[in-house]
């Protein structure tokens, strides 16, 4: 009976390990560059979503200059969330992507938890207008992509928490030029940033315009 016993708890204990080993090894799984590049190709984007050049444009943006805080206004289904989350993972950073439509907040909740980004990307539901004087702290990283007209509304909520050497780009800013006048006036005559309109994709014709707030 005694050695029965034993026999039932170490038949226990290794059906636990090896569980353990699965789910660890799925979590690992999720987060290899082999399953998120093949994440990212398959990914299906609908016309709201950041194209693939801009998608790595923008990562490499959020890498090269050592982002630790940034924001995303409009995440859709997390298309480019996800690729700026690879690249702030890298830099040991966050990134905080705000969207007003509940279902795609929960898509885009999904799609990072898919891909093991969930403690890095924080998706906060809710009219970016009303959440974004909610978030605290200082922030180096800006990346707008929600209502056209209402960028330079989104950047002045910001602005009081930009630490000088930021980044901020501004999606669709070539086909939508006439909608955002007030925000690219600023950016590009501002003599606190340093901007530059760039066509990262052909894929929708359109432009990113990258500004570095020099104080
Ligand atoms: C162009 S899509 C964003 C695409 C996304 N940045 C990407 O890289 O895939 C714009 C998104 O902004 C959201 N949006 C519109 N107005 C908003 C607001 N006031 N606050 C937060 N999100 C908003 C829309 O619901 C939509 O999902």
């Amino acid at each position: 009976m005694k050695c029965c016993r034993l026999l039932i708890l170490v038949v226990c204990i290794t059906l636990i390990g090896f569980n353990g080993i699965l789910v660890y090894s799925g979590e690992q799984n999720k987060k290899s560059d082999e399953f998120r590049n093949e994440f990212v190709k398959n990914f299906r984007r609908t016309g709201l979503n950041t194209t693939v050049g801009d998608a790595m444009m923008l990562r490499i943006l959020v890498e090269s200059s050592g982002a630790k805080r940034g924001i995303e206004v409009g995440s859709a289904s997390g298309f480019g969330a996800i690729n700026m989350g690879i690249g702030f993972e890298r830099t040991g950073g966050h990134l905080y992507t705000l969207e007003i439509d509940p279902r795609s907040a929960k898509v885009c909740r999904d799609n990072l938890q898919k891909v093991g980004l969930e403690n890095t990307v924080t998706c906060i539901e809710g009219d970016a207008l009303k959440t974004l004087p909610t978030l605290e702290g200082e922030f180096d990283f800006v990346f707008i992509d929600a209502v056209k007209q209402d960028y330079m509304k989104y950047l002045k909520l910001i602005e009081p928490k930009l630490k000088p050497g930021a980044v901020v780009v501004g999606d669709n800013v070539i086909r939508s030029a006439r909608a955002m006048k007030d925000f690219l006036d600023y950016i590009q005559n501002s003599p606190d940033y340093d901007t530059v309109i760039i066509r990262a994709s052909m894929e929708k014709k359109d432009g990113m315009s990258i500004s570095y707030k020099i104080r």
